[in-house]
């Protein structure tokens, strides 16, 4: 699949729910979100529809993503069903990291191949702080579940303020060359304000060679984190929706003021 930029769209990033069990400061506003109704939010089936369509049409790469994916019932069998999908080349999935002591190797069992979990700062306190109530010491047992469970290269997604070189960002880099694990430096974005900067060490933010579109938790195919375009499954039907969304795809992000990170996952 090539969009009117000539490039090459092959990644599908699936969002499974808005919903998270943590409420960081840069995700959620903090007057709290409404939380799509549940009629809204796509079945696993409707889902699944979506991944083996889109793969049909040429996406081979897929990443499952929230909210927090794993607080969505049913995840693991899930997962399963898509890593049957025959034309995926790499399924992954990104976490807070919360649940995944408990379900690292299950998510392994069920065919996943890598991960990326989110950890901003090794510091308890800041921890709980930013993510308005989370337990750092459950991310760092489920960083090694995962390790264990062999879901490599577990990655490690850093949002930073200014520079990769600020004092929490330094401290996840060493423990991540410590514990074997690749650190990925995204800068805290405005989805408003359209700011917005490649990710250090990793493939975000590059316009000109983006290959992606999301799958929102309530159906719509968005062609761009910096836009406000979308494309309503249900309305347009799975095909019409992927088409249009690929054909639209904008040359470059401008802004996008429909959408949080936890309904788009980032
Ligand atoms: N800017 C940058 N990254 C963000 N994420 C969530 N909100 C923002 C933001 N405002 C990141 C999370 C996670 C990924 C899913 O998106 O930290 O790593
Ligand atoms: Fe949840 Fe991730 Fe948003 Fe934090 S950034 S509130 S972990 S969805």
């Amino acid at each position: 699949m090539y969009d009117s930029f000539k490039r090459r769209i092959n990644y599908l990033r699936v969002s499974v729910t808005d919903r998270c069990n943590l409420r960081c400061t840069y995700c959620m506003p903090a007057e709290g979100v409404k939380m799509l109704s549940h009629a809204d939010i796509l079945t696993y089936e409707e889902i699944f529809e979506v991944i083996q369509m889109a793969v049909s049409m040429g996406i081979d790469k897929v990443r499952i993503t929230g909210g927090e994916p794993l607080v969505r019932k049913g995840i693991v069998e899930f997962i399963g069903r898509v890593a049957g999908i025959r034309g995926i080349k790499d399924l992954g999935l990104t976490t807070n990291g919360i649940l995944l002591e408990e379900f690292a190797l299950a998510l392994a069992g069920a065919g996943l191949q890598r991960i990326n979990i989110s950890l901003d700062t090794l510091d308890p306190v800041k921890y709980r702080q930013l993510t308005r109530g989370g337990k750092l010491t459950s991310v760092l047992k489920g960083i090694d579940a995962a390790l264990k469970a062999g879901l490599e290269p577990v990655k490690i997604n850093c949002v930073i303020q200014n520079s990769s070189d600020e004092p929490d960002a330094r401290a996840v880099r060493k423990f991540c060359l410590a514990a074997g694990l690749e650190a990925r430096f995204i800068h805290q974005m405005n989805l408003g304000e359209g700011c917005f900067t490649i990710v250090e060490n990793g493939h975000g933010g590059d316009c000109r060679h983006c290959n992606r579109l999301r799958l929102t938790a309530n159906g719509k195919i968005k062609p761009c984190l910096f836009s406000d375009l979308e494309f309503d499954i249900r309305t347009l039907g799975i095909k019409n929706a992927i088409e249009a969304a690929t054909g639209m795809k904008p040359e470059k992000g401008t802004s996008n003021s429909s959408d949080f990170f936890h309904n788009i996952g980032g």
